[in-house]
């Protein structure tokens, strides 16, 4: 049976953890702690120095995640085979890109960042309710998916699009936003499975045949502005345990990248939604495609808004996963055995938040 504080790591001395189990038991989140006029962060939000950001290892602002521009994806086959070849550089030396013109209409981006900041800041008792980290539930709400060592500055309403969902369990006041806006994401995630298909030499039905948004996962965070900020983060190094990620963000900033080294913001561009390879679609494409570490960063202005919908398989898929076949040769073989989804995400549960989930697959 679940309890509320499942998830909570024990490696922690007695007191930090108790203090954690009593936050948790609140049930109000990090939201809950702002409301209450704390001007010093509790003890188990202070990260280790060494996952704090550090300014020396921060790109400079020039620096940007490339734009891939839809808007002339149907013009001519010229201006198709441009947007593949952008996008495959794209997702193979960055892992991450701004998707322009992709046709979700800009006020349902707004209404859905709308709809998710009233919820969060809307009735008490009806977040109660919800705060659960059980995954049989479908819709839930909780501060940190898990309490890890070091909790994050974050809350989040998670529902679990998985053909079981019951829209009615959805709060009502982001019920509809979220429902026309996860009909919109699958849309754009048919067009971009044919590019990514088409980016890695594959007939452009490939990726689309592989089953891989069956499952969609959307985690709707609230990020409290924090006193201090400078000793926790909103979201800690990770790479995302799906086959693609888009996120919509507000426009505050704080999700950085880790690239070659350095840290590069990912600035918010009005309209945009930010895609990213998750680790499956790392490991079918044999390496292809970058899964690449990120965080969030605790910030003193707030609260940030921001809605990550990770496209999987369905969790009962009894296919094996491993590297595309069509990918391999005697000079690319194969980086990972096959595996089923489910061992994949017992791995992913069993790992902290930073550590690689696609180590145990590794040959
Ligand atoms: C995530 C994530 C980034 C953000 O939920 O996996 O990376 O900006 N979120 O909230
Ligand atoms: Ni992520």
């Amino acid at each position: 049976m679940a309890t509320p504080t499942d998830g909570i790591s024990v490696d922690q001395p007695n007191d930090i953890l108790n203090e954690l189990k009593q936050f948790d038991d609140t049930k109000a989140g990090v939201k809950g702690l702002v409301d209450s006029g704390i001007e010093k962060i509790p003890a188990f939000f202070i990260q280790p120095q060494e996952l704090l950001p550090k300014s020396s290892d921060i790109a400079p602002p020039t620096l940007q995640v490339p734009i891939i521009d839809l808007g002339a994806i149907h013009k001519d086959a010229g201006c198709y085979k441009q947007i593949v070849e952008e996008l495959k550089q794209a997702s193979d030396s960055w892992g991450f890109f701004q998707l322009v013109n992709h046709s979700v209409p800009k006020d349902l981006l707004d209404e859905v960042i709308q709809g998710v900041k009233e919820f969060h800041e809307g009735d008490k008792d009806v977040k109660e309710k919800l705060y659960s980290r059980d995954r049989v539930k479908k819709v839930r709400f909780a501060s940190n998916l898990r309490l890890l060592s070091a909790a994050n500055w974050r809350d989040t309403l998670t529902c679990v699009f998985d053909g079981s969902l019951d829209p009615s369990d959805i709060p009502p006041v982001c019920r509809d936003a979220i429902m026309k806006y996860r009909e919109a994401i699958l849309q754009v995630a048919e067009t971009l499975y044919e590019l990514l298909s088409a980016a890695l030499g594959l007939p452009s039905d490939h990726l689309s045949g592989m089953n891989c948004a069956k499952t969609q996962l959307m985690v709707a965070h609230y990020y409290p502005p924090c006193p201090e900020p400078e000793l926790t983060l909103g979201t800690s190094m990770h790479t995302d345990p799906s086959f693609v990620t888009f996120l919509l963000q507000d426009d505050l900033g704080g999700l950085q990248i880790l690239h070659n080294g350095h840290w590069v913001n990912v600035a918010p561009i009005p309209g945009a939604l930010v895609v990213n390879i998750g680790d499956l679609l790392q490991l079918v494409s044999n390496d292809k495609f970058k899964s690449i570490k990120h965080r969030v960063l605790a910030s003193a202005r707030g609260p940030r808004i921001s809605v990550a919908t990770f496209l999987n398989p369905s969790f009962d898929e009894k296919k094996l996963f491993g590297p595309i076949k069509e990918l391999l040769s005697d000079t690319n073989p194969p980086l990972y055995k096959e595996f089923l989804v489910d061992d994949y995400i017992k791995a992913y549960i069993s790992k902290g938040l930073t550590a690689s989930a696609l180590s145990p697959f590794k040959l």
